[in-house]
């Protein structure tokens, strides 16, 4: 019965190949695919019991049952060098080493900033809006009280991406949103992401974000406006900031101001910055243009309101005492990982 011989030789060149395993000279999982596996040798034995007779059916079925048991044995009994197969000790798997360190990014100091700046109007009672950065002329510009051949409309180069399509040059596209989408009293916070077609240099970049802010209620006066913004600049930059209002223009807002706060002119860099002035300016802001309210139908005899603006990056640079506003989008992680 040949079937009895085959056992044999299988088995033997098992024996055989399982020694080759434990010298690390041969893949124990190659080894268990050759012999376990579904076409392997062990199967193909299997499949010779049918040719047997019923006498000789019990014997060999017994013995090949045997053979199965020892491969299977002998293969889990490997140590877990030889299963790891091909380089033997050296290679073997050890669970106990610590494992490979995963790189671990850091907030963007932009996003902390923006964070910062809602966590203190939030306590004062605003709540956080979104707009839409692709915007048409009527929410950037013409509701905003910029009239169709305002010279106001040059001091923004605007990315235009079709026809009365354009790239948001500010937030204020919000105010308008916002204030078709809600009624009054109103008190929000509009952060975003904003574009303008300038030259990139230290001071300025063709994208950059902006906080608006807009309040809208009955007696609403500019003292308000004026107390909230310092005790904002206060809040975020420390108790001992010293401000200042410059009387400005917007369209959408009259009267109109600007705040700077203090930075100080210790080095050549702070006379480069603050144009030797030793202020910077870090927000604008006024009472809403009666025409802003009208273009949204709220009645500007019941409701007054102040808005305000401001540009992340340069207050960030502020903050932190960054002298280039290009470093916040280049990527570099040593930049990156300060913050
Ligand atoms: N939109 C202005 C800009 O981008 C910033 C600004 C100024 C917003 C005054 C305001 C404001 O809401 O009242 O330069």
């Amino acid at each position: 019965m040949t079937l009895l011989t085959d056992i044999d030789r299988v088995r033997a060149e098992f024996d055989n190949r399982l020694a080759a395993a434990k010298a690390g000279k041969e893949d124990a999982e190659q080894l268990r695919h050759a012999f376990l596996g579904r076409k392997g040798r062990v199967a193909g034995l299997f499949a010779g019991l049918g040719k047997l007779t019923a006498d000789e059916r019990p014997a060999a079925g017994r013995l090949l049952n045997e053979l199965k048991d020892h491969v299977a044995q002998c293969l889990d009994d490997l140590p877990a060098g030889a299963e790891t197969g091909g380089g033997g000790e050296e290679e073997a798997l050890d669970l106990t080493l610590p494992g490979d360190p995963v790189p671990l990014g850091s907030v963007h100091p932009v996003t902390q900033l923006q964070e910062q700046v809602k966590r203190i109007f939030m306590r004062l009672g605003f709540s956080i809006y979104y707009g839409p950065e692709v915007e048409t002329e009527f929410y950037n510009f013409e509701a905003l009280n910029f009239q169709p051949d305002h010279p106001a409309r040059d001091m923004q180069d605007t990315f235009y991406v079709g026809e009365n399509l354009l790239l948001r040059t500010h937030t204020s596209n919000n105010q308008i949103h916002a204030m078709q989408q809600m009624k009054p009293p109103l008190r929000i916070l509009m952060p975003g992401r904003v574009f303008r077609n300038e030259a990139i240099n230290a001071r300025s970049h063709c994208q950059f974000h902006q906080i608006e802010g807009l309040v809208v209620d009955r007696n609403i006066s500019m003292a308000e406006l004026k107390g909230t913004m310092t005790h904002f600049a206060r809040a975020l930059y420390g108790p001992d900031t010293r401000t200042r209002f410059r009387p400005s223009y917007f369209p959408f807002t009259e009267p109109s101001a600007e705040m700077d706060i203090y930075w100080g002119l210790q080095t050549e860099r702070d006379h480069r910055i603050t144009k030797g002035t030793g202020w910077l300016e870090i927000l604008g802001c006024g009472m809403v243009h009666p025409n802003v309210l009208r273009a949204v139908h709220v009645d500007p005899q019941e409701w007054t309101g102040y808005a305000f603006g401001m540009g992340l990056e340069r207050m960030a640079m502020l903050k932190w005492d960054i002298g280039d506003i290009r470093y916040f989008y280049e990527g570099d992680l040593r930049f990156l990982r300060q913050f």
